[in-house]
């Protein structure tokens, strides 16, 4: 058993809940993070039923301010090393921008932009230091272009894509990097979440959520800067980011609407 520690934020279910199995097989120990305390019991019992590890939980709400600090001090206490930060924990506000109130859009640009930024300056500085670590921040293939209907999810995504590709080349020459995974539409809970009719051309590009955590994770220890999972999303990405601006926004307004 090794004494690293890996968190995962956003780990109660979907590509959280698979990054989590796949890191308690590697052989990491773990710190789940997310707030639905039973869903983080139940997965920790089935990791322990195979895994020897050992499995911390923090129930927190990540789109509270303190969040970051309160989890870094957790880790101090029990004297916990990090070397893997897995930023997945995210939601979409979706839905005319106008017709979704302030404070749902608010939430989300906090948990997904502000936590992320701040759990990866918090736990990042500490990996510098030991120069050990890997970073994944979670970001999405919506970040490629403007969407109309998700516009504020996708800029949050595209916040995510522009900051963690930066840090990736600032950190060259260290033994730490960040990795960011685009994921396309994946089989979780997050459209129920986001209260978000899945039509039938997303429903047959579906990835399982098992599939992405595994080829992020591979991406991972590999310290590519990038990685959009699956040969469907590879082209709709490379397309997309050759496309004017304009067209790419008309078309995922179509898909979106
Ligand atoms: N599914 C897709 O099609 C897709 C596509 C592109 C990108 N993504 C991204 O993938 C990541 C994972 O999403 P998913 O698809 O696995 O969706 P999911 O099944 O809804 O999982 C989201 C996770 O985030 C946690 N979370 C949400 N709000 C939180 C908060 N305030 N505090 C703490 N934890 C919170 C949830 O736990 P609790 O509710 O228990 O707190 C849950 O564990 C997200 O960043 C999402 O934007 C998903």
């Amino acid at each position: 058993m090794t004494n690293e520690y890996a968190i995962v934020t956003g780990a109660s279910s979907g590509i959280g809940l698979e990054f989590s199995k796949l890191l308690a097989k590697k052989g990491y120990n773990l710190v789940l993070v997310a707030r639905r305390t039973d869903r983080l019991e139940k997965l920790k019992a089935e990791i322990l039923l195979t895994d020897k590890i050992d499995i911390q939980l923090v129930s927190m709400d990540l789109s509270e301010k303190e969040a970051p600090n309160e989890l870094l001090a957790f880790t101090h206490k029990n004297n916990l090393t990090i070397s893997v930060l897995v930023n997945n924990a995210g939601f979409g506000a979706n839905g005319e921008f106008f017709s979704v109130p302030i404070e749902r859009t608010i939430e989300m640009l906090n948990l997904n932009m502000v936590t992320l930024t701040h759990l990866t300056y918090l736990f990042g500085l500490e990996m510098k230091k030991n120069n050990n670590g890997y970073i994944l921040q979670v970001a999405s293939i919506g970040a490629f272009q403007p969407s109309p209907y998700v516009s504020a999810y996708s800029a949050t995504k595209a916040y995510v894509m522009l900051f963690s590709e930066g840090l990736d080349f600032e950190l060259k020459g260290t033994n730490v990097s960040v990795t960011t995974l685009y994921p396309g539409a994946t089989r979780t809970e997050f459209f129920e979440v986001s209260d978000t009719k899945v039509n039938s051309i997303i429903e047959s590009t579906m990835q399982s959520p098992t599939q992405v955590a595994e080829i992020a994770l591979n991406a991972m220890f590999n310290r590519q800067r990038s990685i959009v999972p699956g040969f469907m999303n590879k082209i709709t990405a490379f397309i997309t980011q050759l496309s004017p601006r304009k067209l790419t926004t008309w078309a995922a307004a179509k898909l979106m609407h």
